[in-house]
């Protein structure tokens, strides 16, 4: 298995010439017009692939598709635990659908780059709209069901979309998330307002229309031009064009709009369908994420249809809904052949079923390789799941920004010897490095800075929406030359790579990824806090949570459990549930540098019970032993120390 891996040779064809390589993969795919130049140095913030060429995204997902004969072929198989609803549409079902969709996008004037933000939990209906909007040539920005009305303001603001797609409720174990409240909140909120709301209105909860506002049946409108038969051909759009912006958390509470192109993501990921995940046109690939994340947009929607697959669209939990099994039973009715989810996951299956009762219900042979992503994979849940699953467990490493893996072990190409720890080695299109701060090329095994070498492959962001400067300072600027990544690292002497840790202060939590800073600016709105620090602490569930530490206002003589619990709600209502804001701790003083910054790293070293270095840059040491102390008193410092190594 290991020996006849053809990684080496095509990651060095791929590096003897780049250019050839990507234009070699891009006739694989239809183009109206074929690009004038494969790699133009001079466009852009950093050069722009297939510049000059004319294509459509959905053309290449669907009619492309049906032209070669898959018409009658799965295509999405929706399977909802939450609600009992499942169905399996053809890539003809899937193209009537989409041209429905389109042509009432197009009935409210949307058209090629216009945006069209889609805030709707997992129903098919969702994918169709996005499918829709890359048809048209609008511009979709899906926005995660978990975030709250102010983030959903946020999004609505920066991109200006002229239309909403959303639905009435979402399904969460135990409840019921109203959507359309958040959605009218959010509009109320925002400075920029969009012209009409498409509303799909699910059984478990009917929202109220404001028709005044352009509310709008989503099924009814839907239903008038499936009627209709109304044909909405492709526009054809230039690879260059954006096909999505999708919102990421930054540093900041302003998440940063990550922008794809059509050319570059669709040849992009067709290649990685085949070559890296393995799969065979007409199997069934399975990513259990949700269209909010990149995950979602990459192998939900785009990757599995531009390969000609059949794509599981999920709705529900690991456990719980309603049980460790449903993972199983979803592999073993779908036959699934490649899955993938996130380690958060496995660990949740793992907690409630470490026995593997519940896989043995389930007929999973068909299963070929489980990918884990999203956040740092312990080699615990790693081996256990190989041990269950009796399959290669493949962690690999990409972020929203890059929109597919950066590093791995491809299971297309031959699988490489397995390194517990490491996402093996960077993909073709990526020439990673391993730089100390100053940019300097660091030796094998020791950490530093992980950049990738400029330009950064097909299918990366190719700027953020209407923040080029941003892109540039946030993403270029420190290593000349190169993208840098945020994460840590080293690479060993066989090349492979191990990915430590975030050098911002982005925490992963359950597969989410966070912003610490965010959360520290909402914590700050409260009106009896002085300052605050928010931090990533380990978690044996969720990877990493998130932990304030308050100083109050001087004169605040309120109860600290009341404020502390307003500031949790405050978490929940600004930012969304999801964030998982529950602990908060009311301290005197926050640890410093002499220079007034917060001592973030060392609390949470201490707070995981890692080894940790009096800064010599502190300003006052006593500070820490208070802040040991309280952790200690919630039960960190030793309990995490197991986890957190
Ligand atoms: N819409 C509305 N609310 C949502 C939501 C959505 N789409 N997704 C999550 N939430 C809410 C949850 O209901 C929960 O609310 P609560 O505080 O009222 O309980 C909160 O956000 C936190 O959710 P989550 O992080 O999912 O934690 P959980 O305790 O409900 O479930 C796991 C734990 C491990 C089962 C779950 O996190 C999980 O399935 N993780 C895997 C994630 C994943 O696949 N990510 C994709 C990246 S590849
Ligand atoms: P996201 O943009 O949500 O995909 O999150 C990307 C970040 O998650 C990366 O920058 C890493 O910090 C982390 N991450 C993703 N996959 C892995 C992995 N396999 N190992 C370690 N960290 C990971």
């Amino acid at each position: 298995m290991h020996a006849d891996s053809r990684y080496h040779a095509v990651y060095e064809g791929w590096k003897a010439d780049p250019e050839a390589f990507w234009a070699e993969e891009a006739q694989k795919l239809h183009w109206f017009k074929q690009p004038d130049r494969i790699f133009d140095p001079a466009l852009g913030v950093y050069g722009r692939w297939f510049v000059g060429g004319e294509t459509n995204t959905c053309f290449n997902c669907l009619d492309r598709q049906i032209a070669a004969g898959r018409g009658t072929e799965k295509a999405l198989i929706y399977d909802s635990v939450m609600s009992g609803q499942k169905r399996v549409y053809t890539y003809d079902e899937v193209l009537t659908e989409v041209q429905a969709i389109a042509a009432v996008l197009q009935n409210l004037g949307v058209g090629k780059g216009d945006r069209v933000v889609i805030y709707m939990p997992m129903v098919a209906e969702a994918t169709f709209s996005m499918l829709a909007c890359a048809r048209l040539g609008a511009i979709h920005s899906v926005v995660f069901g978990g975030f709250a009305a102010h983030e959903l303001a946020t999004r609505l603001d920066d991109s200006q979309a002229k239309v909403v797609i959303s639905a009435s409720c979402g399904l969460e174990p135990g409840r019921v998330v109203a959507y359309k409240p958040l959605l009218d909140q959010a509009i109320d909120m925002a400075r920029f307002k969009p012209e009409a709301c498409l509303i799909l209105q699910r059984d478990q909860l009917h929202a109220p229309l404001r028709y005044e506002h352009g509310d709008i049946d989503f099924a009814q409108a839907v239903e008038a031009e499936k009627v209709k038969g109304t044909q909405v051909p492709c526009v054809p759009v230039l690879a260059t064009d954006p096909l999505y912006v999708l919102y990421t958390s930054g540093t900041t509470g302003q998440p940063k709009g990550v922008v794809r192109d059509n050319g570059g993501h669709m040849v992009a990921l067709r290649w990685s369908m085949e070559n890296f995940f393995g799969v065979k046109p007409g199997e069934t690939f399975w990513a259990a994420s949700d269209i909010g994340w990149v995950v979602g947009h990459s192998y939900i929607v785009y990757g599995p249809l531009l390969a000609g697959n059949a794509s599981v669209i999920f709705e529900g939990k690991p456990v719980g809904t309603p049980d460790a099994g449903t993972y199983w039973r979803i592999v073993q009715d779908h036959d699934v052949k490649v899955m993938f989810t996130a380690p958060t996951a496995f660990r949740a299956i793992r907690r409630d079923d470490g026995e593997g009762e519940h896989i043995a219900r389930y007929d999973t042979s068909g299963l070929r390789a489980l990918f884990l992503a999203g956040e740092r994979a312990d080699t615990e849940t790693i081996k256990w799941a190989e041990r269950m699953l009796k399959v290669p467990v493949i962690d690999h490493w990409w972020q929203t920004e890059t929109g597919w893996p950066v590093a791995g072990n491809p299971v297309g190409l031959g699988l490489m010897p397995v390194k517990y720890g490491s996402p093996t080695r960077p993909m073709p299109g990526y020439d990673l490095q391993v730089v100390d701060d100053d940019g300097h090329a660091l030796p094998p095994n020791t950490l530093g800075n992980i950049v990738l070498k400029l330009p950064l492959p097909p299918g990366c962001l190719v700027s953020f929406w209407n923040a080029d400067e941003r892109f540039r300072s946030t993403c270029l600027e420190e290593f000349p030359g190169y993208y840098k990544t945020a994460d840590a690292g080293l690479v060993d002497e066989d090349g492979y790579v191990f990915v430590m840790a975030r050098t911002d202060d982005i925490i992963n939590c359950a597969g989410h990824r966070l912003s610490t800073g965010a959360m520290e600016e909402v914590c700050a709105m409260h009106p009896d806090v002085a300052e605050c620090a928010v931090i990533g602490v380990a978690d044996p569930l969720k990877g990493q949570i998130p932990c304030g530490f308050m100083v109050l206002k001087s004169k605040v003589e309120r109860d600290e459990a009341l404020i502390a619990s307003e500031i949790v709600d405050l978490v929940r209502n600004e930012i969304g549930p999801v964030a998982a804001f529950r602990t908060v701790m009311v301290v005197k003083r926050l640890p410093k540098t002499r220079s007034g910054k917060v001592l973030r790293g060392t609390m949470q070293k201490i707070a995981d019970g890692l080894p940790w270095k009096m800064p010599a840059t502190i300003d006052d040491p006593v500070i820490l032993d208070e802040i040991t102390e309280i952790l200690q008193k919630h039960g960190y410092c030793e309990q995490h120390k197991a986890m957190a190594g």
